[in-house]
């Protein structure tokens, strides 16, 4: 049997204890607890931002709608406008503009390191704005350890997702893969980059020009991988490219371990050696990142546009995306989530969420 390996790079390996009910496009929220989160669970105030999926929320309008675009370079020498903990975000992009959401950062003045040690499970930062269609470059090193992944990927409230993945045990290159609303794409879909000078060493730019029409995956400036829009059409007709409001995410995630299945184990490296003499000396592995620069592709209609929100058509295969004015901020007077809102059940459970990263071998 012909097997090839497929990775789906999700999210985080998230381990958090929340209550509420699972939601999923069967059983959407309850209007008591109305956001679906990114890992599927129901609840409110920041349930309701970064990650909620309207199509399994108790409606269209239950998520917070996704603030827009703006063309800039965030320099990393600085990291004011980072939040270091994502529970503690309001909404308010005016005051940060990335968070931290598993994991830490550390600043060295001129750039960041995102930390993995044997018990952190990772770090993953997100941007607080989306970006529908634009393009992103991330200036950045990547680990060099086998099992330890360096990833920058785009990622949409429905699981649109364009991957830039680097597995430490191959720093001369750099792989690439998109996925439509989470769906495990073909073997095919993956691509891998040749030939780069370490990339632990050296910084590299690595973007992904992300149009209506086509993709551009880029390295230095240089184009190595296009996908055209007109070429993901599937068998029943259906566009299957990337096109809802995406945040942009960083992270370092730990593949080679034994909670992984077994694909992505192998295709990490092999399992992560915690006594390697990088981990000994610095106590911890990591992942440079200096700058993400964003050209968004939209023109704002008017400057009292807020956000993206989806349309009243969850009919059709892929949803419409209209501008809003509506306030992307928490309810003011609202204080911190309330870890008890959950609907009916309430239960407690723990999520080992999904996944930064699942290789599936198929
Ligand atoms: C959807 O969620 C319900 C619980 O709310 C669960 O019983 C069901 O198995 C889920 N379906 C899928 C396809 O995950
Ligand atoms: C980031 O800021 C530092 C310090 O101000 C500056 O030296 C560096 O050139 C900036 N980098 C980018 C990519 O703008
Ligand atoms: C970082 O930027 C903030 C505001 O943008 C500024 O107040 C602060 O002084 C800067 N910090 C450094 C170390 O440059
Ligand atoms: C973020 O804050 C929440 C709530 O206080 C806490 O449970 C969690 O451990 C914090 N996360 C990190 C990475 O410190
Ligand atoms: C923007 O909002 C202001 C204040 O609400 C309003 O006066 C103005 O007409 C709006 N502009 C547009 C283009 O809608
Ligand atoms: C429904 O979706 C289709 C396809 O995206 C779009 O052309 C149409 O305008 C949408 N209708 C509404 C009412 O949003
Ligand atoms: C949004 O725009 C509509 C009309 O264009 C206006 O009535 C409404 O007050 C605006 N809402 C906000 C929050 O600016």
């Amino acid at each position: 049997m012909h097997s090839s390996l497929v990775v789906v790079l999700f999210s985080s390996l998230f381990v958090a204890t929340v209550s509420g009910t699972q939601c999923n496009i069967t059983n959407p929220c309850p209007k008591s607890a109305p956001c679906c989160s990114e890992f599927g669970f129901c609840g409110t105030d920041d349930f309701c931002l970064g990650g909620c999926n309207p199509l399994t929320s108790f409606s269209l309008t239950s998520c917070k709608p996704n603030p827009v675009c703006k063309s800039t370079t965030y320099n990393f020498s600085n990291t004011s406008r980072i939040l270091s903990n994502a529970t503690y975000f309001d909404g308010d992009v005016e005051k940060y503009d990335w968070t931290v959401d598993k994991g830490s950062i550390q600043n060295s003045g001129s750039d960041i390191a995102m930390i993995l040690t044997s018990s952190n499970g990772g770090t993953r930062l997100s941007s607080t704005r989306y970006v529908h269609y634009g393009k992103i470059t991330a200036t950045m090193k990547t680990g060099r350890w086998p099992g330890v992944v360096t990833a920058f990927i785009t990622m949409s409230n429905i699981k649109d997702e364009i991957d830039w993945e680097m597995p430490g045990n191959r720093v001369t290159e750099a792989q690439t893969n998109l996925f439509w609303q989470g769906h495990v794409p073909a073997t095919t879909n993956g691509d891998t980059s040749k030939g780069l000078s370490d990339t632990f060493a050296n910084y590299h730019d690595y973007a992904i020009d992300w149009q209506p029409e086509e993709l551009n995956f880029l390295i230095d400036g240089k184009v190595v991988r296009t996908v055209k829009k007109s070429d993901t059409v599937d068998s029943r007709g259906v566009s299957t490219y990337p096109s809802t409001p995406s945040r942009v995410q960083l992270s370092i995630w730990p593949a080679g371990v034994p909670s992984m299945p077994q694909g992505t184990r192998d295709w990490s490296g092999g399992d992560i050696n915690w006594n390697d003499p990088d981990y000994k000396a610095a106590g911890q592995f990591y992942a440079q990142v200096k700058s993400v620069s964003i050209e968004c592709a939209d023109k704002l209609p008017d400057r009292n546009i807020t956000s993206y929100a989806y349309g009243t058509n969850s009919t059709t295969d892929t949803p419409s995306v209209a501008y809003s004015n509506a306030s992307v901020l928490l309810n003011e007077g609202v204080s911190m989530r309330d870890l008890s809102v959950g609907g009916a059940s309430g239960m407690v459970m723990n999520i080992t969420a999904v996944l930064m990263g699942v290789a599936l071998l198929i």
